[in-house]
């Protein structure tokens, strides 16, 4: 995940992103049959994670994978062993055998591209997308291995998802309806760099007939002991009522009570990682993450810190809604957002994240959760961080109809949120990342 933009900016962004939606009726939508979702995965020794990929991936033999290091060419080589090895081709045409995998960016870096045909629909791609770059520098913090900034969820996990996720599909004795792109970036750490390189210079397929991308960064994280449970499921609003009800379904699908995928429009992810690089170009998207927190950028985002067990759940998740995506008869269209009735009233119109007040109230759970792990923040942060609790309940408890009202006539009062994601950062960063187990 890149590092965040100026508080200005952030401002504009999450004020135009407080709109009001109206919500799905999620039991209209139950109309076409879905696909029978072919993998015995609870119950079963079947695993889409592997391991090893993320601890190959997160060692201190990468370095971090920034781009243009030795462990960056590496990394390379692995992802295409990986892709060749579950019999995806290279995507760039015009190059072949491990060439094809391969896409210069700009004068440096490398983006890792293969293919996976579908079968009837092959011109329609489910796009699966993970940045694999880290950096060379960080933050050093006691209580790590090393002070190798080693980005073992940020985005190791993210990448070894993707993988798991096409191992899975290829072993299927039929190939699923639509084609399944693997996107790994290079350069996001440098501001969305390898995509931006492929939207805007050689985008390789149509943009037109990507379905949806779903994008991995920062997978397997906890942002404090109380939220062990919670990962995010950013915004499938992109691709209107039919992409949430898919998201909602993969969301349900999880048996094991152990992973609150909460689904939350645009507001988390203001603009932080590959995904927003395509969402602006009108492609469909779902952005999952577990946030920055208190190893964000640090030494201490090692291998350690990864909970693998919520890493599996995820990607189980993914794998639902990646093979619904792949053989459903909805169609995914983008969704341009809606307007807010009062943005001529508050002078806003900018409306680059459209969210509802369902957000709000996300955001309010969880805090509310957070609050019980308050002494582990840092004494300067803990009175900011009970201010925006309270702010958040009174947003809240005021509801919807009360919102825009807000929005148009105090919308300071909604500035208070804006810290927000960066005060799950200022913990230390301990063992509490890891799995319990
Ligand atoms: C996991 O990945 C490693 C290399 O990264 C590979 O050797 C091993 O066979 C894989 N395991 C499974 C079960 O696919």
């Amino acid at each position: 995940m890149v590092a965040g933009p100026t508080s200005a900016i952030n401002v504009i962004f999450f004020v135009a992103s407080l709109c009001i939606r109206p919500s799905v009726a999620q039991g209209f939508l139950r109309n076409s049959e879905e696909s029978e979702f072919p993998f015995e995965l609870y119950g079963s020794d079947v695993v889409v994670v592997n391991r090893t990929d993320v601890e190959f991936l997160a060692s201190d033999e990468l370095g971090g994978r920034n781009d243009g290091t030795t462990g960056s060419l590496l990394a390379q080589e692995f992802l295409i062993d990986k892709l060749q090895a579950m019999g995806a081709v290279g995507l760039v045409s015009s190059k072949s055998g491990r060439d094809a995998f391969r896409q210069d960016v700009y004068s440096r870096g490398t983006n890792i591209l293969g293919i996976l045909p579908g079968s009837d629909l092959s011109n329609e791609h489910i796009f699966l997308s993970a940045h694999y770059d880290h950096i060379s520098f960080c933050e050093i913090k006691a209580n790590a291995d090393s002070n190798i900034c080693n980005g073992a969820t940020d985005n190791a996990a993210g990448v070894a998802v993707v993988l798991g996720i096409g191992s899975r599909i290829a072993e299927l004795s039929e190939r699923p309806r639509r084609s399944i792109v693997f996107g790994f970036w290079d350069r996001e750490e440098d501001g969305l760099i390898g995509s931006q390189y492929f939207i805007e210079e050689d985008p390789l397929i149509p943009l037109s007939q990507i379905t949806t991308l779903l994008n991995f960064d920062i997978m397997g994280s906890n942002l404090l002991p109380s939220l062990r449970k919670v990962s995010f499921a950013i915004g499938a609003e992109s691709g209107g009522s039919q992409l949430e009800y898919l998201v909602e379904q993969a969301v349900i699908s999880d048996v094991s009570g152990d992973l609150n995928t909460v689904t939350i429009s645009a507001i988390l992810g203001s603009q932080r990682s590959d995904y927003f690089n395509f969402y602006e170009m009108d492609v469909p998207i779902v952005f999952f993450s577990d946030s920055t927190g208190p190893c964000y950028h640090t030494n201490g985002d090692e291998i350690k810190n990864v909970d693998f067990d919520k890493l599996e759940k995820q990607a189980r998740v993914a794998l639902k809604l990646t093979y619904n995506l792949a053989t459903t008869n909805r169609k995914i269209k983008f969704t341009e957002p809606c307007i807010n009735p009062t943005n001529e009233l508050s002078g806003i119109d900018l409306l680059l994240f459209p969210a509802e007040f369902s957000d709000l109230r996300v955001l309010n759970n969880l805090v509310n959760q957070a609050y019980e792990d308050i002494d582990l923040f840092p004494e300067a942060a803990k009175p900011e961080f009970e201010f925006i609790k309270s702010e958040l309940n009174c947003l809240t408890r005021w509801g919807p109809i009360a919102f825009p009202f807000i929005l148009a006539l105090d919308t300071e009062r909604l500035f208070i949120l804006l810290p927000l994601i960066d005060i799950f950062t200022t913990p230390e960063c301990a063992g509490f990342q890891a799995d319990s187990s």
